[in-house]
């Protein structure tokens, strides 16, 4: 029986710690601001957006969204982030991903000036997340190790495997793993063997987007499983990435689908957002 990591209480803890120092920051005159751009009308992306602001709300991060229609072209997305850019009373800003056809999210991504890419998405940020030197943390990683923490779980001289190797969890994820002393695998599609090397894991991040893909012979006993899914099964049931019914039982820690690693992405969010206010308020050096 794995001990369940429970996001929505983690996320809750980290969104409350957020909302106090927002609190003292308006003691100050400061109100963490973020604009928040969603293109279109693709329905989980509006789910996302919705969530984002609800947080913002409850954490007193003033927030501001800007609906486009799917129509919009490059170069008003662009006018708009070159706005945004330039405002004093928004810290950080967000395009929801992905983008319409047509639309690119790379030239968008590095338009944002990366002092508010609360993402953490710009060439720079990732550059800075590689070199170990960072204020803003990509929200999913970052909500991973905020869970692994608050577990107890130690990941110095642990064998951990990400499989998945995107841009926005798979490479930040092993990146956040190996500064913690981890010795960290990445796996992906073209891997070989992939259950042998998973079995090794002692911390295993399943992120591939695929229903139920880590089965329990690829879990080690006793392992940490945390699963960056978000899927539907055959029933059109929520589930990720991991087959929980079949791994919890031997795995040592495990997250839920929905309520694990979900809920940890926007908290981190409103902790970025915060640490964008403080930047550029010169709370804080960099
Ligand atoms: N689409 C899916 N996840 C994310 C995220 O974390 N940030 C943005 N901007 N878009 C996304």
């Amino acid at each position: 029986m794995a001990t369940i990591i429970d996001g929505k209480a983690v996320s809750a803890a980290v969104r409350a710690e957020v909302a106090k120092e927002v609190e003292e920051l308006k003691t100050k005159g400061i109100t963490p601001g973020l604009a928040v751009i969603i293109v279109g009308d693709d329905p989980a992306s509006r789910v996302y957006v919705n969530n984002k602001k609800k947080a913002c709300a409850e954490a007193g991060i003033y927030s501001e969204e800007f609906a486009l229609p799917a129509d919009t072209t490059q170069e008003e997305l662009l006018a708009l982030v070159a706005s945004l850019n330039g405002r004093s009373d928004i810290n950080g800003i967000l395009c929801q991903l992905p983008l319409p056809k047509g639309l690119s999210d790379k030239d968008v991504i590095e338009a944002i000036s990366p002092s508010k890419d609360v993402d953490a998405f710009h060439a720079q940020n990732v550059g800075n997340i590689m070199i170990g030197d960072y204020h803003f943390l990509p929200c999913t990683p970052a909500g991973v190790m905020e869970l692994l923490h608050r577990a107890g779980v130690e990941v110095a001289g642990k064998r951990c495997v990400v499989i998945g190797r995107s841009n926005i969890v798979g490479k930040p994820m092993a990146m956040l793993l190996l500064h913690e002393n981890g010795t960290v695998t990445v796996c992906h599609s073209r891997t070989q063997d992939l259950a042998a090397v998973c079995r090794e894991a002692d911390i295993l991040v399943a992120a591939v987007g695929k229903a139920k893909f880590v089965t329990a012979d690829m879990v080690k006993p006793g392992a940490a499983v945390i699963d960056v899914g978000m899927n539907r099964d055959e029933n059109g049931k929520l589930c990720g990435d991991v087959d929980y019914a079949a791994v919890e039982p031997i795995a040592g820690y495990i997250t839920p689908v929905p309520g694990g690693v979900g809920p940890m992405t926007i908290a981190m969010l409103l902790k970025n957002t915060l640490m964008a206010a403080k930047m550029q308020n010169a709370l804080l050096m960099k």
